[in-house]
């Protein structure tokens, strides 16, 4: 190997991995939650431990999704504790009636349909099928969206490459139909598209 093919291997292989680590970081902007709730903290401290009583399906077997303020002041309608993100809680929202302003990490886009009455309900999926161990983390997670798409980086999920991937970690349109096909259910573009 001639001594300019060298200096080119290593030039191109800097210029490479420069790109590898920076791209990501370029390519997603970071928000913070609006405060930080830890679900761990509630599971060991709060005595719920039921993740239905945070995140229920309603009567008419809907999923509420995230939970509202309601469920929160049984417990803060005054502090409880000395974390600034509680005192947040209570002095920013509570106490003034305004609600989290949550960000969604899995959230889809709008032309998607996603049910979670058919996927817990009927199928019998567990939460960490789709979300891994979010709700167990002990602390909050950075919300990270793409800067071309506008889409939440768990859609992608976290590794460029998408090999080894852990369960729950992206959520494309791909991933959705893999599990299908492991299932052997058969949804046409309109079952998942409005
Ligand atoms: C059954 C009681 C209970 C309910 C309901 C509850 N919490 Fe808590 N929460 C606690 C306890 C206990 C702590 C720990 C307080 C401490 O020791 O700092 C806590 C701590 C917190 C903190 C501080 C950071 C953390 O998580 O450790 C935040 C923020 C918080 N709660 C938000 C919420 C929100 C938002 C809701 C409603 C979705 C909620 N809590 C519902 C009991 C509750
Ligand atoms: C005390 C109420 C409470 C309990 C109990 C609770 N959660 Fe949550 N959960 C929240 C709140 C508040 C948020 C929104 C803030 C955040 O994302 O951390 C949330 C967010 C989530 C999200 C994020 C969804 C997304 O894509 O943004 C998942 C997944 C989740 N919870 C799963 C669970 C699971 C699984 C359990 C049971 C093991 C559980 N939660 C128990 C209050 C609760
Ligand atoms: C088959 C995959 C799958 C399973 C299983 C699943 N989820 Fe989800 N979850 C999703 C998707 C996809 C979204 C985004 C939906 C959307 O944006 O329309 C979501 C959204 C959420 C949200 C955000 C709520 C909102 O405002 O839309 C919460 C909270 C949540 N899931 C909690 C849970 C919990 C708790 C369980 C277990 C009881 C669970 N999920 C099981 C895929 C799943
Ligand atoms: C199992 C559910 C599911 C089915 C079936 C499905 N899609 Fe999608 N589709 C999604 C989800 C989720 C997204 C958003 C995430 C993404 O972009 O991959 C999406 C995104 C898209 C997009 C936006 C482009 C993109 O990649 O962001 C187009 C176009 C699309 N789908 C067309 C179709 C057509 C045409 C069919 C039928 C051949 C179809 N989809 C079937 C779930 C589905
Ligand atoms: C972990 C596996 C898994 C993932 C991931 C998954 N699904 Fe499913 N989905 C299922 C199973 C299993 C069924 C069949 C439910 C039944 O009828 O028992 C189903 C059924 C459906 C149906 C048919 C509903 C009906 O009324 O028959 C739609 C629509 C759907 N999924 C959309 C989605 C979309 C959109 C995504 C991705 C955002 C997704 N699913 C991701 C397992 C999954």
């Amino acid at each position: 190997m001639s001594r300019n093919q060298v200096v080119f291997g290593l030039g191109l292989a800097t210029a490479l991995l420069a790109g590898w680590v920076a791209f990501p970081r370029a390519l997603y902007s970071k928000r913070p939650q609006p405060l930080a709730f830890l679900h761990k903290t509630h599971a060991e401290k709060s005595g719920v431990s039921d993740c239905s009583q945070c995140h229920a399906f309603g009567d008419d077997g809907q999923y509420t999704g995230l939970p509202p303020m309601e469920t929160c002041v049984g417990c803060h309608s005054g502090k409880i504790g000395t974390s600034t993100a509680e005192a947040t809680l209570v002095d920013h929202y509570i106490k003034r009636g305004v609600s989290t302003p949550w960000l969604v990490y899995s959230r889809q886009p709008a032309n998607v349909w996603f049910s979670h009455a058919v996927h817990v309900k009927r199928a019998g999926l567990a939460c960490t099928d789709c979300h891994g161990h979010y709700g167990e983390l002990d602390q909050s997670r950075i919300y990270e969206v793409n800067r071309i798409s506008g889409y939440s980086r768990d859609i992608w999920g976290h590794s460029m490459t998408r090999l080894h991937r852990a369960p729950g970690d992206g959520m494309k349109m791909s991933d959705c139909e893999d599990c299908h096909r492991r299932h052997s259910v058969q949804v046409g573009c309109l079952g998942c598209h409005e």
